[in-house]
C-alpha cells in the first residue's frame, strides 16, 4: 500500500534523524544532519518530491504526514541548537579561564640616560651655589659663536672649531660660550649663570663625536679674581666626584679669557685627566656687551659633560653614550 509505505518511510526517517540530532556533538555536526534530511537533496525533501509519483488522492495525506515530520525535525534541531550553543559558550569560558595567581607581565621601567644624569647632577650643584640655568639656540650666528667672544674674522681659533656652517652667517654652535654673551645682553652684570647644552663639531673618531654636551659657567661681579675661580672649581669638582680632588691648573689660551687655564684632575688610578677650560673673562668680551671692565670682572669655564660622565661611571668608550644599547643604558 503506497500510503502505508510512505507513512512508514517518513516516520522511519524521522526516527533516524532524531537519533542523529540527539548524538550531535557540536553545531557543525548538527548542521550536517539538517542538510542530510532537510537540505535541497535531503531525505525528507526527496520524499516530498516523490509525491507526484503517488496516486492523486493519496498525495494530500502523505504530503501532510511528511510536512509534519519535517516540522518536528526542525523543532528538535532548533532546541538542540540552543543546547549546543550554550555548551560551546561554556567551553569557551572554561578554556579562557584567568589564572590570577600567574605573575603579571612586566614592561620594565626606563632609566635616565647617563649623560642626562650627569647634566642634571652638575646643574644641581651649580644651582645650589646660586647659579641660574640659562639656555641658548643651537643654531647660532657667527657673531655670538665667535665675534662677540673676541674671536675675530681672521682668528686662527675659528679653524680649530671645525664648524658646521648652515650658510654664510648661520652655524651650529661649536661651544656653549655664546650663551655668555646672550645672558649678559639680557641681564647685564652682576650675573651668575650655568648653561648646559648640545654643541656640534665636524669631528668624529674614538674620542670625538659630531655632537656632544657642554656646560658653561659664568660669574661677573665686582672684585672677582683668579683665586675665586680656583676655589670655585675645587669645590665643584670635589662635590661632583664626592672626594677631595687633586687639581692641576695648566696655562692655556682661549680668546675670550685672559689669563686662561686648563684644569686636570688626578684620577683614582693616578692619571692626570683634562676636565675643563677656564679663565678670567677677557675685557673685550665685557666691552662687547657694554660692561665696563674697570668696574666688573669675572670668570668663566666650560666643561665637557661626556668626559665627566666617563670618569664618574668608569666608561672608556665615548661612543657607548650614543649607540642606545639598552643593556648598556639599563645599568644606570
Ligand atoms: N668654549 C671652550 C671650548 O669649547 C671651552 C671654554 C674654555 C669655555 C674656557 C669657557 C672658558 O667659558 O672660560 O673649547
Amino acid at each position: 500500500m503506497p500510503n502505508g509505505y510512505h507513512q512508514h518511510n517518513g516516520k522511519n526517517l524521522l526516527q533516524q534523524a532524531e537519533l542523529a540530532v540527539e548524538s550531535a556533538i557540536d553545531i557543525n555536526d548538527l548542521d550536517q544532519i539538517r542538510v542530510k534530511y532537510l537540505g535541497k537533496k535531503g531525505a525528507l525533501t526527496l520524499e516530498l518530491k516523490n509525491l507526484s509519483k503517488l496516486p492523486i488522492e493519496e498525495r494530500p495525506i502523505v504530503g501532510e504526514q511528511i510536512n509534519k515530520c519535517k516540522k518536528k525535525l526542525l523543532d528538535i534541531i532548533s532546541s538542540k541548537k540552543i543546547i549546543l550553543e550554550k555548551v560551546e559558550i561554556e567551553n569557551k569560558i572554561k578554556g579562557s579561564e584567568v589564572d590570577v595567581t600567574l605573575p603579571g607581565r612586566s614592561w620594565g621601567l626606563g632609566t635616565i640616560h647617563p649623560i642626562t644624569r650627569t647634566l642634571r647632577r652638575i646643574s644641581s650643584i651649580f644651582e645650589q651655589a646660586g647659579y641660574k640655568i640659562e639656555t641658548g639656540p643651537e643654531i647660532e650666528t657667527e657673531y655670538y659663536n665667535f665675534t662677540a667672544l673676541n674671536i675675530g674674522d681672521d682668528h686662527p681659533a675659528r679653524n680649530m672649531h671645525d664648524t658646521f656652517y648652515i650658510d654664510a652667517k648661520a652655524l651650529l654652535r661649536t661651544h656653549t660660550s655664546p650663551v655668555q654673551i646672550r645672558s649678559l645682553e639680557n641681564h647685564g652684570a652682576p650675573i651668575k649663570i650655568v648653561a648646559p647644552g648640545r654643541v656640534y663639531r665636524c669631528d668624529s673618531d674614538l674620542t670625538h663625536t659630531p655632537m656632544f654636551n657642554q656646560i658653561e659657567v659664568l660669574k661677573i661681579d665686582k672684585n672677582i679674581n683668579f683665586s675665586n675661580l680656583k676655589s670655585f672649581i675645587f669645590q665643584f669638582l670635589s662635590s661632583f666626584f664626592e672626594r677631595e680632588v687633586e687639581l692641576r691648573f695648566r696655562p692655556s689660551y682661549f680668546p675670550f679669557t685672559e689669563p686662561s687655564a686648563e684644569v686636570d684632575v688626578l684620577s683614582e688610578s693616578g692619571k692626570w685627566l683634562e676636565i675643563l677650560g677656564c679663565g678670567m673673562v677677557h675685557p673685550n668680551v665685557l666691552k662687547n656687551v657694554n660692561i665696563d671692565p674697570e668696574n666688573y670682572t669675572g670668570f668663566a669655564l666650560g666643561l665637557g659633560v661626556e668626559r665627566l660622565a666617563m670618569l664618574r661611571y668608569g666608561i672608556s668608550d665615548l661612543r657607548l653614550f650614543f649607540e642606545n644599547n639598552i643593556d648598556f643604558l639599563k645599568q644606570f
